[in-house]
């Protein structure tokens, strides 16, 4: 028998009514013409916003040449983006992914085979964080340690001890003689968008340097660019021993890296680990093209330009709507609202003002936009958030009165 409400697709994502079918810049446009301001940016993904020139440009060249060859081979592009990327960062050696929950397996699997070769197989728990989001595959869900991710799947990949957010001394009680490495998102995405103070960052350092420990960042989200700096990390000073990458560094074409220093990568030998499509033409040219724009002059200040312009524009809305915004949060354009009322009716408001945002833990409203975005398309996103506020707070008075 077939059920009417069938549709071939597996039901794991609860997907909004909107049917895109293009896109210019910051705007998506629907297959009915309308155009709706995207300040989730496919969730940090499309840094360069939609149908970027040079990216479009580079893609369709690349698409010309060769789209697949395998890493037998050397690949066009590859050792150049690994070479940008090492000399813009702390690392000596990157190996490229598709996604961020592949990069975070090579950080996982980089961190477990320095202790290896050092003599110390027993060395393979990965110190994580509450709330933290690093995944969907299996040692990312054990990473991550959220419940509702775990669930159904067995047993739960062992060697991730978790500890709360913020808390030094339950830290520092979690380090054995098994302790590998501790795993971090400089500020928490899903989790809430949750920043790690840069004091706290540096302690954190201290604390692997002074235990053995490799410090791994998660900057899947955080990285390339959304905090106005190239990595998030470098508003602290420290710099990581591995470092996972992914979505803003492939623009929307789906790219990961995991980044490390020659000594924090040297079990990575031949053979021990691989991957079919990382690495592969498409992704390393459009990655480089990412790349031109990004590290390109004045790049970076235009990011914290326009935050600093989000961030006190949501400040006043905040102060006139209290009844609906709670909280302002984040750094850059990596945004929180937390919200008074539910977030998906935050949400759900917003998009009723062709404004799209994201939902994340902890009952924030996540805005991401583009990292192109105008001073222009800034306030037009602030004046539709003022109006979704102003319409939230009418009913939150109403069912008050
Ligand atoms: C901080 C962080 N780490 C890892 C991931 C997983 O990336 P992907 O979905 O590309 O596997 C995400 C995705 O949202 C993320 O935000």
């Amino acid at each position: 028998m077939t059920d009417a409400n069938a549709q071939p697709l597996y039901d794991t994502f609860a997907r909004a009514d909107l049917r895109f079918e293009r896109g210019e810049g910051v705007w998506l446009i629907t297959e009915g013409g309308d155009r709706y301001l995207d300040f989730a940016a496919g969730i940090a993904v499309n840094s360069l916003g939609y149908s970027h020139p040079h990216l479009v440009e580079t893609l369709k060249t690349q698409a010309d040449k060769l789209w697949h060859l395998s890493n037998i081979y050397e690949i066009p592009g590859q050792k150049r983006l690994g070479q940008r990327l090492v000399d813009s960062t702390f690392a000596d050696k990157v190996f490229f992914t598709n996604s961020g929950a592949e990069a975070l397996e090579c950080a996982i699997k980089t961190a477990r085979r320095y202790h290896y070769v050092n003599g110390h197989p027993e060395r393979f728990h990965i110190i994580t964080f509450e709330g933290a989001f690093h995944g969907r595959t299996l040692a990312t869900i054990a990473a991550g340690g959220q419940e509702k991710y775990l669930e159904g799947f067995g047993p739960k990949v062992s060697g991730f001890d978790q500890v709360p957010f913020g808390d030094e001394k339950a830290l520092k009680a979690a380090i054995g003689p098994q302790t590998a490495a501790i795993l971090i998102e400089p500020i928490q995405g899903e989790g809430g968008v949750r920043p790690v103070p840069d004091e706290d960052l540096r302690r954190l350092r201290k604390i692997c340097d002074e235990n053995g420990l490799l410090l791994i960042l998660d900057e899947v989200q955080s990285g390339v660019g959304r905090t106005g700096k190239f990595f998030a990390y470098e508003w602290s000073g420290i710099t990581p021993d591995i470092m996972a990458v992914a979505k803003g560094i492939g623009g929307g074409f789906p790219l990961g890296a995991c980044l490390a220093t020659a000594e924090a990568a040297k079990g990575m030998t031949a053979g021990v680990h691989g991957t079919t499509y990382g690495g592969n033409p498409l992704a390393m040219a459009v990655g480089n093209a990412v790349l031109d724009v990004i590290l390109a002059d004045g790049f970076f200040e235009h990011v914290q330009q326009i935050a600093l312009f989000m961030k006190q524009g949501l400040a006043s809305i905040s102060d006139r709507y209290p009844e609906v915004v709670a909280e302002v949060r984040g750094r850059g354009l990596l945004m929180g609202i937390k919200s008074v009322v539910p977030n998906t009716a935050l949400v759900q408001a917003l998009r009723d003002e062709h404004l799209l945002t994201v939902g994340a833990g902890d009952n924030v409203v996540r805005l991401l936009p583009p990292l192109v975005v105008t001073e222009e398309e800034a306030r037009e996103a602030l004046s539709r958030i003022e109006a979704a506020a102003e319409r939230l707070s009418v009913t939150a008075r109403q069912m008050s009165a």
